[in-house]
């Protein structure tokens, strides 16, 4: 396979003769710690090529793609075009897809998108800008679908093709089915691409059935291709398209063809990878204690036995010789895993007091300690963590929650009039501005005031709700802190940027509750959402916060949100739960009545919450019985993060 870019690092890498470990792998790809990193240096590719057209006096032909993925390569592009002066005069732009039909000034269009990120703030000729038009009559699509790939061909073919890639395996709109050799059509969106794009469009039925994209073989004829991939959600397709054989079903294998791509990925999006995954299968490993500790938990699941039944057999048929013959025999190794997964059980999250603590998650002392619990919504607390939130107050713990936003855009226009009406009637039907706000969501118009004030009110109703919660376990309300971060204020799904407001809160409140312990969501992997933002936020003010005598002896623990669990080797510190516990979580939970039944953004897992978290503590506690150690109803998990 010929890469024609040297600008990634793991080639020196792949030179430097380390190729056994990409056995499994059809497509060169590249793997950085964060997105953020990886866009960079894709962007700087993007750059060098535009510059050494210009040196040549060529145009430069890029196809663009929209959806998370790309933003922050195309920000990065606009810094350079700002501050380095890199021009754009030369170059020529087709994008992959627009949503039909759909009107350019609509905030989902993809024309809006690109402008928006990209075309307002840097000096390419609004002629060269070429984007599907979703406003095409219907009569007119098919003629328009074939004068848009001739036009790319006009200009001498596509330099260089960014693409993102869907959970159907699509690269542009191109859904399972589409053929190796398509070009530019209309074709219907794949239902998973619909629930995806859901929160966006504030709904499923809001999203559109069709899309126009370029074909499987428009984009296979760019003389360099660059796919990204950010995040867990994306794992799994990354693996079928880079190991898996190339089939319809997943359009983006047909790229296995292609002999110029690469794939640039962060840790999240590598995560399942043979190489990541189970590295003993493909070479040679260092034998740190986490990646002991990995294997050992994949050979039980692999061999379907508890830690002590594990044998030589076991780990020589599964790729761990290496390990048997350093650190072995089977039993020694099975006595010491056993001991590390057993000390990671606690009921006591908090520490245990006049415990020794040598072998324990939690220092005993101070024996009661501070502790605060980041929630980014106002129910990911109990949620998430709702069995050790009860155990670390009835510990005697002092423990405060700290709700990062309001999570007002995630109430129903419904549930919003319910509670209009009530104020109305209960304040004898006098408040204009309520009967206002009553009238504007029974005939769903808005204006910029009385959305604000609608967003208020749905706001409110989580507060209250999240009171409900936290009175119900026992904590007193001025330990329930509100801190209504400003980055998530947009009144859309697409957020802000976290600035110096929303650090500045932050700093200012884990000054004054001086804690010892911080409970945080750590979707590590998440490349983009609220959940993601609101950990930066933890961290950018743990950061900050560093030189203080009090954050010297504070620990981070990281929960997971309502959607995955740490993987079980990952897992620091697991509490056990009693069916008690886990029907009190349960009651808790319940207070958040606006996020049940069938509430916005809750993805293509129909269960709700609750459900959900049930199922997953219940597998949790089922994955350690399975691997030997005691049997509890359920388990709630957290990982520490090391500074
Ligand atoms: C967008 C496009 C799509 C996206 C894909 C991934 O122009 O063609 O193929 O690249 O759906 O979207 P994100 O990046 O939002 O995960």
């Amino acid at each position: 396979m010929s890469v024609q870019s040297l600008n990634y690092p793991s080639i020196a890498y792949r030179e430097a003769g380390k190729f056994e470990e990409y056995r499994f792998e059809k497509i060169h790809n590249v793997i950085f710690e964060s997105s953020e990193e990886a866009s960079v240096i894709v962007a700087q590719e993007i750059a060098d090529l535009i510059r050494s057209k210009q040196a040549k006096n060529k145009v430069c032909v890029l196809g663009l793609a929209t959806g998370s993925s790309p933003i922050r390569v195309y920000e990065e592009l606009v810094r350079m075009h700002k501050e380095q002066g890199l021009s754009f005069h030369n170059v020529i732009t087709f994008n992959l897809d627009e949503y039909y039909p759909m009107k350019k000034d609509d905030q989902q269009s993809y024309h809006f998108f690109m402008h928006y990120h990209l075309f307002n703030h840097i000096d390419i000729n609004p002629q060269n800008v070429h984007i599907p038009d979703g406003t095409i009559p219907q009569e007119e699509l098919y003629q328009y679908c074939i004068d848009y790939e001739m036009r790319i061909k006009e200009v001498g073919g596509l330099d260089f093709q960014l693409l993102g890639i869907g959970r159907t395996g699509h690269i542009g709109f191109n859904e399972p089915g589409s053929h190796y050799n398509s070009s530019t059509r209309s074709i219907t969106l794949d239902h998973i691409t619909r629930i995806d794009a859901s929160p966006s469009f504030l709904g499923i039925n809001n999203v559109p059935r069709k899309a126009i994209t370029m074909g499987i073989g428009s984009i296979k004829k760019a003389k360099r291709i660059v796919l990204l991939a950010w995040g867990s959600n994306k794992a799994h397709v990354i693996k079928n398209t880079i190991e898996g054989n190339i089939t319809s079903e997943v359009p983006a294998t047909y790229l296995q063809q292609h002999d110029n791509t690469t794939f640039v990925l962060d840790a999240g999006a590598a995560a399942e990878l043979t190489r990541i995954k189970t590295p003993w299968l493909v070479t040679s490993c260092v034998w740190t204690e986490n990646l002991k500790r990995k294997a050992i938990v994949w050979l039980c699941e692999k061999v379907n036995k508890p830690v002590l039944k594990l044998t030589d057999k076991d780990y020589n048929n599964h790729g761990m010789s290496g390990l048997l013959a350093e650190q072995g025999p089977a039993y020694d190794l099975n006595i010491s895993m056993f001991n590390t997964l057993q000390h990671t059980i606690t009921g006591w999250p908090g520490g245990k007091p006049n415990a020794d603590d040598f072998n324990r998650p939690e220092r005993a002392l101070p024996v009661r300690k501070r502790v605060i619990i980041f929630s980014p919504h106002p129910d990911d607390d109990v949620i998430s963590m709702g069995g050790t939130f009860d155990r670390l107050v009835e510990q005697g713990h002092e423990v405060h929650v700290a709700y990062q936003t309001s999570g007002n855009i995630a109430v129903s226009d419904e549930e919003a009039l319910k509670y209009a009406e009530f104020s109305f009637e209960m304040t004898g039907q006098k408040d204009a501005r309520l009967k206002s706000i009553i009238e504007a969501l029974t005939h769903k118009y808005t204006s910029k005031d009385l959305d604000f004030e609608i967003r208020r009110i749905k706001g409110l109703i989580r507060r209250k709700e999240s009171l409900g919660a936290t009175r119900y376990i026992g904590l007193p309300d001025n330990q329930v802190h509100f801190l209504d971060l400003p980055f998530y204020e947009t009144g859309t799904i697409k957020k802000n940027k976290l600035s110096d407001k929303d650090l500045t809160i932050m700093k200012t409140f884990v000054s004054e509750v001086k804690p010892h312990q911080i409970f945080a969501a750590g979707d590590l992997a998440d490349p983009h959402g609220t959940h993601k933002i609101c950990l930066d936020a933890v961290l950018e003010t743990i950061k900050s916060l560093k030189g203080e005598s009090f954050m010297k002896d504070c620990w981070l623990w990281l929960y997971r949100g309502a959607w995955h669990e740490w993987d079980t080797y990952e897992i620091e510190m697991a509490v056990p739960m009693s069916p008690d516990q886990v029907l009190k979580k349960r009651r808790a939970i319940f207070y958040h009545q606006s996020q049940k039944d069938g509430v916005m953004f809750q993805g293509d897992d129909e269960r709700e919450f609750w459900v959900r978290v049930e199922d997953r503590t219940q597998d949790t506690a089922k994955k350690y019985n399975d691997l030997g150690l005691a049997e509890y109803a359920a388990m709630e998990a957290f990982k520490r993060y090391h500074f």
